[in-house]
């Protein structure tokens, strides 16, 4: 997963550590994938197009989409192949796709072409950066986290994105009322998940525990052949509340 078109990270290769003691969370591994030649030549040819340039200042939705509908933002969308579906199922939803994966960028990208898709935008960075520096507080209308990497093995367990620090971050980026999706296939992650998103404030359950897959959330290939395996899939569909938003101690930067 490396990218030419990825901004240095601002973060230490591990866990960074802020001056108030709360951890920035890193997710994900800078690995070397196949590419295919479609998806780097739609690297090449559409990323000005259709991407934004991660920097430290505040989105404008309705600038980068022409149009003032719902923002949905949805974190490490792999190689896209819901994102499309969804967007393409709900045409009145703008959808922010956020992926540092160069393969998973260009595949979207090409989707988005093929299909003349004109309700999704990418940023090819570190999500938690995307979040923390370009997102306006209560601004979204959903977030979706779907099989996020489920780093099994324990002492690996900090690098899982659904933690209390983002969880409160990405809590406050909603607005009152929208809510958050996320869905793993790994039983012991959808117990974190739940315990996180149960243990914050400013969330509200929507079902008793988890929640059945939402008709708009599709079944991707991968998850199709793991449910014919009997494999479980955990839904968590929250939505946040009108607890004003408490002042956050997010990390910025590392000093
Ligand atoms: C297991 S894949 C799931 C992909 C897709 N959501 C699906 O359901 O098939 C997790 C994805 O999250 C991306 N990812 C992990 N941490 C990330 C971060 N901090 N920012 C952006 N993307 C991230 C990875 O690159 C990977 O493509």
């Amino acid at each position: 997963m490396t990218s030419s078109n990825e901004k240095p990270s601002l973060l230490s290769p591990n866990v960074a550590n802020s001056n108030s003691g709360e951890t920035h969370i890193r997710s994900f591994v800078h690995r070397r994938a196949h590419i295919t030649p479609s998806q780097e030549q739609a690297l090449a040819r559409l990323l000005p197009q259709w991407s934004i340039t991660y920097r430290d200042s505040i989105l404008k939705p309705a600038t980068l989409f022409g149009n003032d509908n719902p923002l949905i933002l949805e974190i490490g969308f792999g190689m896209g192949e819901t994102t499309q579906k969804i967007a393409q199922a709900r045409p009145d939803d703008n959808f922010l796709g956020v992926e540092v994966f160069n393969a998973g960028v260009g595949a979207l990208l090409k989707r988005i072409d093929d299909n003349q898709i004109s309700n999704i935008r990418i940023i090819q960075h570190d999500a938690v950066e995307v979040v923390r520096d370009m997102i306006a507080p209560a601004s979204l209308a959903g977030i979706h986290i779907y099989f996020p990497d489920p780093w099994p093995k324990k002492r690996h367990h900090k690098r899982r994105l659904v933690q209390s620090p983002f969880i409160q971050l990405l809590t406050s980026r909603l607005k009152p009322g929208g809510y958050i999706h996320c869905a793993t296939d790994w039983e012991n992650y959808a117990e974190q998940m739940l315990e996180v998103l149960s243990a914050e404030s400013m969330l509200s359950n929507t079902h008793n525990g988890y929640a059945p897959r939402p008709d708009f959330r599709p079944l991707t290939k991968f998850e199709n052949r793991g449910l014919r395996l009997g494999h479980g899939v955990w839904d968590l569909i929250f939505t946040r509340n009108d607890t004003p938003t408490p002042e956050l101690n997010w990390p910025k930067k590392e000093q």
